[in-house]
């Protein structure tokens, strides 16, 4: 069980894929050091809202070389990275979440492991919930990105986007 905590908000403005895929950087570099916790982020937002292009961002800054493929068809793609072995999800394309057994999620829900999670809302009730939940809107003019930590490795996070 986790304790409870006081969830903490920042909100970023994002005027172009590159700020977006920066602000995933951005997360990537400032991951608590040495973190073995089995970490969550939702990121939800309408298509196009640029969750596939954060995940991109963190991904790379994160260390992986190559392309990083949206697995909107695959549902799961897993990369062994400098901070630990990352899950991105895509449940957009998913019919019931018992798919999710299937895909072996099991063996990722691990110390060490970080899950960036695509229509998270898609797997509601079978997911783990969200250390930072990561909401992505179109506004006009730029697109606005909420980060909410819910749990203490959350917050410990986001305070360091500070720093
Ligand atoms: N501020 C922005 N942040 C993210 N993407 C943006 C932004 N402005 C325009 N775009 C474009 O919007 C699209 C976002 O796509 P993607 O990241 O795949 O969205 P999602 O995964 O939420 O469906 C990309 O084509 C990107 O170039
Ligand atoms: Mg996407």
């Amino acid at each position: 069980m986790r304790e409870p905590v006081a969830p903490i908000t920042k909100v970023f403005r994002s005027v172009s894929a590159a700020d977006t895929e920066g602000l995933g950087a951005t997360l990537a570099s400032r991951y608590p050091p040495g973190s073995q916790s089995f970490t969550v982020v939702y990121l939800t937002g309408d298509l196009g809202a640029g969750k596939t292009t954060l995940a991109r961002g963190f991904l790379h800054a994160a260390g992986t070389t190559g392309p990083i493929r949206s697995p909107t068809y695959t549902l799961l793609e897993a990369y062994e990275t400098a901070l630990g072995t990352v899950a991105h999800l895509d449940l957009y394309r998913l019919r019931d979440p018992a798919e999710l057994d299937q895909l072996g999620l099991r063996d990722l829900a691990l110390p060490g492991h970080l899950w960036l999670i695509e229509w998270a809302e898609k797997g509601q009730g079978w997911l783990p919930p969200p250390d930072v939940h990561v909401r992505l809107t179109v506004r006009e003019g730029a697109h606005e990105i909420e980060l909410q930590a819910l749990s203490a490795v959350g917050i410990a996070w986001l305070e360091r986007l500070n720093a």
